[in-house]
């Protein structure tokens, strides 16, 4: 594993307030220390980390860059079909290799700088002038290419999610996620062929561990989105429970549709986000069919670390988290169609996009609210935050009245952090 250079030791940077998983030190949100052991601890660490979608490279030597953390990759279908993950970083003086985000034909990865070229398995293959210029100059007789490769990582799919790893520690994906979770992957995908209909790139004020936390959440939704409740397309009084890995790092959130039987804390005007005499002009943005067996209608799986696949209604997809230092981070939300759907059916994914990313009318509260959370601590960070919603502990429970999901959030930070 790598090693946070010039910082302090994690125990001398974070210290818990209690040995259980119910307090968060405010101070771990803007510790330029801490962030940089989150880098080497959890995301070059032994996790699996989205990378990208196997229907953003089709083809043979299609690419598409994104990021682990703060480390930029180049995800590559290498001649042969398999997918490669490269550091998109030239190991001559550390220039980005690939600058466009996406493309296709790539055999190779020239960099820009010096023209140090690599082949899509991260070898390095050509030097400029590496022989001189008439007999004069050049790299010496010793010098070692193979010694100079890209680092590469693991890299392992399930049901066409591309999931990367820099560790050799890192268990395997499936064992990785644990069987509840991959089976409800498996539910979710079932095997189809998925194309992109929409992405969003959402830039927001506020550490990556916020946005986690809110997408772990469990019972703000129809306490902060007024759509959700008033349009009773998600209330903690519908059936619906969390249930997780055996490790405890992994959640899944789930209500289920046509079983709220109401209950008083949603009667009008007792909250906030309840407004009786409301209703939507045009109720085809909330037309809806029952894709699964199990009539779950609402769906956010949250895995370690910054990974959410998302099933609102029919609007499926993904959520990624990119690291931009303590007081920032970008949320890259892709949503999906299937192959084998129907054009009406594709109509009402495209339709019921509006419910997300950065506009959504269900989740825009949520790309302000992790704003609102980091500019309330600045000048407390001795203080700490309060999960103690439904216990101490982080495993799976039978309704979403709990922060359970946020302590095991922290359960795997503290596993990986070592503190
Ligand atoms: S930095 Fe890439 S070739 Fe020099
Ligand atoms: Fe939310």
């Amino acid at each position: 594993m790598a090693q946070a250079i010039g910082v302090r030791p994690v125990s001398e940077l974070i210290r818990w307030p209690t040995d259980d998983l119910s307090r968060i030190p405010l101070h771990i949100y803007g510790d330029p220390e801490i962030y940089a052991w989150e880098q080497d601890r959890i995301f070059r660490g032994p996790t699996w980390n989205f990378l990208s979608l196997e229907c953003e490279i089709p083809k043979p030597n299609d690419y598409v860059l994104t990021k682990v953390g703060d480390t930029p990759v180049i995800v590559v279908r290498t001649a042969e079909g398999g997918i490669n993950a490269l550091v998109n970083r030239c190991t001559h003086k550390g220039s980005v290799l690939c600058y466009d985000s996406r493309g296709e034909g790539k055999r190779t990865f020239v960099c820009p700088y010096h023209a140090w070229s690599f082949d899509q398995s991260g070898e390095l293959r050509g030097i400029a002038f590496e022989k001189g210029v008439g007999g004069l100059g050049g790299m010496p007789e010793g010098f070692d290419k193979s010694k100079h490769a890209l680092t590469r990582l693991r890299v392992e799919v399930i049901e066409g999610l591309v999931f990367g790893t820099f560790s050799e520690a890192t268990p395997p994906l499936e064992q990785y996620l644990g069987e509840p979770m991959v089976a409800h992957i498996r539910r979710t995908i079932r095997g189809r062929k998925m194309q992109i209909i929409g992405r969003y790139n959402h830039i927001m004020p506020n550490n990556w561990k916020l946005y986690i936390e809110n997408s772990r959440d469990t019972h703000h939704p129809s306490l902060l989105h007024a759509f959700f409740a008033t349009f009773k397309l998600n209330r903690l009084s519908a059936e619906g429970g969390i249930r997780h890995d055996p490790a405890n790092w992994h959640h899944l959130v789930f209500a289920k549709r046509l079983t709220d039987q109401g209950h008083e804390e949603y009667s009008p005007g007792k909250l906030r986000t309840m407004k009786s005499d409301f209703g939507l002009n045009d109720p085809s943005l909330i037309a809806q069919w029952m894709e699964f067996d199990d009539n779950i209608t609402n769906a956010l799986q949250s895995i370690m670390p910054g990974f959410v696949l998302q099933q609102i209604l029919n609007s499926v997809g993904t959520r990624q988290i990119i690291t931009r230092g303590t007081g920032e981070c970008e949320l890259i939300w892709t949503v999906v169609s299937f192959e084998e759907d129907t054009p009406e059916q594709r109509a009402i994914r495209i339709k019921q996009s509006n419910l997300v990313g950065p506009h959504g009318y269900i989740s825009m509260e949520d790309g302000a609210i992790g704003g609102f959370v980091q500019q309330g601590i600045k000048g407390d960070r001795d203080k700490q935050a309060v999960v103690e919603m439904g216990g101490l502990t982080a495993d799976g429970q039978p309704t979403r009245a709990t922060e359970t999901s946020v302590r095991g959030f922290y359960k795997a930070y503290r596993e990986l952090m070592g503190n």
